[in-house]
């Protein structure tokens, strides 16, 4: 076993979580598809919860001598707001569109159960604030995020992306 990557559970889980993240923040900008929009997200709540669940029972590869104490210290401070953000949206969606009319379904497959929420409570108004602003705030992290990995690949030629791939 390479004890330099991430396990194959994390790398698995990182890769299918991210594209259907990154899918998610198009069809909700874009307002299309919402009803695979709602059920792509709720597969997103269930995988990320499993994934920090896995996260915990393991440690996470070094990371290489030449990183400063501050860039691993901001490493880890963006993993955790991307954490709470997988959880997050997936929730504040789910809280707003159980408010809406039509029933929330799992791809036709199966219902997904509603929270009780009502239009024009407080929880509404709350998981709807929060679910258009923290796209746009998800989008800049995810951005960023992108950004210092192919920065870590092709500029300081470190190997940091290779450890999740
Ligand atoms: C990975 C998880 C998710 C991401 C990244 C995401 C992202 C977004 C974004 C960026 C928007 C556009 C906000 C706006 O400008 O109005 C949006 C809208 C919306 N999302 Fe999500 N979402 C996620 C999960 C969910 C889930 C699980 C549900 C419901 C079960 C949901 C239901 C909705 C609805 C109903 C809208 C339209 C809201 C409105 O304008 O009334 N989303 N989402
Ligand atoms: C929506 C998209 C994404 C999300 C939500 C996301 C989330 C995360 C999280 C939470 C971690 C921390 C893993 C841990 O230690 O438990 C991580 C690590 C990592 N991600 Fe992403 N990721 C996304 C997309 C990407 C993309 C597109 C790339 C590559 C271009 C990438 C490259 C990496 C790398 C190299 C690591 C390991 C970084 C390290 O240990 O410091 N990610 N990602």
């Amino acid at each position: 076993m390479n004890t330099m990557k991430y396990n194959a559970g994390a790398r698995t889980l990182h890769w299918i979580i991210a594209l259907l993240i990154i899918g998610n923040l198009a069809s909700g900008l874009l307002h299309f598809a919402i009803p695979v929009h709602k059920a792509i997200g709720l597969t997103v709540l269930v995988l990320s919860l499993a994934r920090l669940g896995w996260r915990m029972a393991w440690k996470a590869p070094p990371y290489p001598a030449s990183m400063s104490r501050a860039e691993v210290g901001l490493a880890h401070a963006v993993h955790g707001v991307l954490y709470l953000f997988m959880i997050a949206m997936p929730l504040s969606g789910w809280i707003i569109a159980s408010a809406g009319k039509y029933p929330l379904s799992w791809f036709g497959v199966f219902e997904w159960p509603k929270l009780a929420v009502v239009k024009g409570s407080a929880i509404y108004g709350a998981g709807h604030e929060f679910h258009e602003i923290g796209g746009w705030v998800l989008l800049v992290l995810v951005l960023g995020h992108i950004a210092a990995a192919l920065r870590h690949h092709f500029m300081l030629k470190d190997g940091v992306l290779r450890r999740m791939l």
